[in-house]
């Protein structure tokens, strides 16, 4: 019978260690023991970018990475896709089941009724210069939710944080809505009672003098396909930026405020607006080969291309290429569309993307999607940031729930000056006489 540990020797010393092995994991405070002598601290891991430590257990989302699967709380993410709609996916990822029919409308009653924002978020938008980031509204926006609601302060309390739960799922798209508007210098619309969570967002941005804003079917089923797609995805940058936060028992609007942060930037949530930028500037097919040469000599990345997880078709991209072809049947196709799919093809044969196991990624094609519904480019993260809401909100509950989380706190391996002292000591004569080689060891 094989024993699950890892026998560890430590040649500096000829001594041997037997570590646990659970769930294919050591855990890191374990390798602690390995030292040379007493006083030394003792072994610690370095991982930059945590390419191998798992900072939580977890039963939300499942990316396995080399075969291309996603699923949440156990269900692949194609038949969540196909049939259901984003609120009963929010309710899944939180609670950890699909909603009977009366949770699901009471859910459904629960989020409608907290889509209005204070009235005081507009004067406050308001205040953002006319070209402002929308990306930046949002953030800051959702950041200055917590003045509005001190109760949220209160984060060891289970109902509280419920509370705050359904408050920033709900208010998300309205304060989206609310930046694009401002964006466009058009006046803010309200929720309605009687539209869907995409619709209500739909029909919020893009209301004009009509009474009643006239929903696509189409475009309001693909959007909220969109948000399902995007609504989770395990430990990435902006959920890790979530849960460490979090950690510090700040309260969720903060949190929130800091994931949307790390999602903003170009090699993550931001990605699917520099694949736009990207695809206008290579502007014809002619171009790609010539695209594709710069990229392979380390000039540029292919935007939309590669992930640190998949090393397999990420089957987002998958949906996402196949719904495209429902949203250009209404809204006539995108031109940028062709040029995407020369890349693809190149790519796909090429050596330096099959070696590396780069693979389109969910933000190659949403973008296409997002233009043709008449959304601009600096929208895009906006719009993944609206239903990755919900996934962080569930990883935030799940980290409060959990015994063993703590303050996040990596540790760092000290590189700079040893002890020194500052040249005014030096010519008063009052050195220390602390050792400096003493402190060396020491590890902050
Ligand atoms: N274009 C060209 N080369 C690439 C790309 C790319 N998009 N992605 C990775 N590589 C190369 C990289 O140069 C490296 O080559 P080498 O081994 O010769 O140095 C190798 O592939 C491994 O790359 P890496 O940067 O070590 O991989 P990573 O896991 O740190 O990065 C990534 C993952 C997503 C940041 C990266 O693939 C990337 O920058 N992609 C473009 C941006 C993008 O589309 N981001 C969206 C990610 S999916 C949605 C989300 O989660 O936000």
């Amino acid at each position: 019978m094989p024993r699950n540990t890892l026998t560890v020797t430590d040649n500096r010393t000829g001594k041997s260690y037997e570590i646990p092995i659970t769930n294919d994991t050591i855990r890191a405070i374990d390798l602690r023991q390995i030292k040379v002598s007493e006083e030394e601290f003792g072994m610690m891991s370095y991982d930059p970018a945590f390419t191998n430590t798992v900072s939580c257990r977890s039963a939300i989302t499942l990316v396995d990475g080399e075969k291309g699967i996603l699923r949440y709380r156990g269900y692949p993410i194609e038949q969540l896709a196909e049939h259901y709609d984003y609120p009963r996916i929010a309710f899944l990822l939180l609670f950890g089941e699909l909603p009977s029919p009366s949770q699901y409308s009471e859910w459904n009653q629960t989020l409608r009724r907290h889509m209005m924002v204070h009235e005081n978020i507009k004067k406050f938008i308001d205040g953002f210069h006319y070209d402002a980031h929308p990306m930046g509204m949002l953030m800051s926006t959702i950041a200055a939710l917590s003045t509005f609601y001190p109760d949220a302060k209160n984060t060891q309390d289970p109902e509280r944080r419920l509370l705050q739960i359904q408050r920033l799922i709900a208010k998300v798209p309205t304060i989206a809505a609310y930046a694009y508007r401002h964006r466009s210098g058009l006046p803010y619309v309200y929720p309605e009672e009687d539209l869907s969570y995409s619709g209500n967002f739909l029909a919020m941005v893009s209301k004009r003098h009509e009474q009643r804003y006239r929903l696509n079917p189409v475009l309001e089923r693909a959007l909220d396909i969109l948000f399902i797609l995007h609504a989770d995805h395990e430990q990435n940058c902006s959920t890790n930026a979530m849960r460490s936060v979090g950690s510090s028992q700040v309260d969720p609007y903060s949190s929130t405020a800091a994931a949307i942060a790390a999602l903003y930037g170009p090699l993550h949530g931001g990605a699917n607006e520099m694949v736009l930028r990207m695809l206008q500037q290579i502007a014809t097919k002619d171009h790609v080969t010539e695209y594709i040469k710069k990229v392979k000599a380390g000039e540029v990345r292919l935007m939309g291309f590669g992930h640190r997880v998949y090393k397999n078709y990420d089957p987002r991209a998958k949906i996402i290429k196949r719904l495209s072809d429902e949203v250009f049947a209404v809204t006539g196709t995108n031109p940028l569309l062709d040029i995407a799919l020369e890349l693809e093809r190149i790519a796909l044969q090429d050596d330096y993307f099959v070696s590396r196991k780069l693979y389109p990624n969910v933000d190659f094609y949403s973008g296409l999607i997002y233009q043709a519904m008449g959304f601009t480019s600096d929208m895009f993260p906006v719009l993944f940031a609206i239903p990755r809401t919900s996934g962080w909100l569930a990883q935030w509950e799940e980290m409060h729930r959990d015994p063993e989380q703590k303050i996040a706190r990596p540790r760092q391996i000290y590189m700079g000056p040893d002890r020194r002292d500052v040249p005014d000591a030096i010519s008063s004569g009052k050195q220390s006489t602390a050792s400096p080689t003493a402190e060396k060891v020491q590890r902050t």
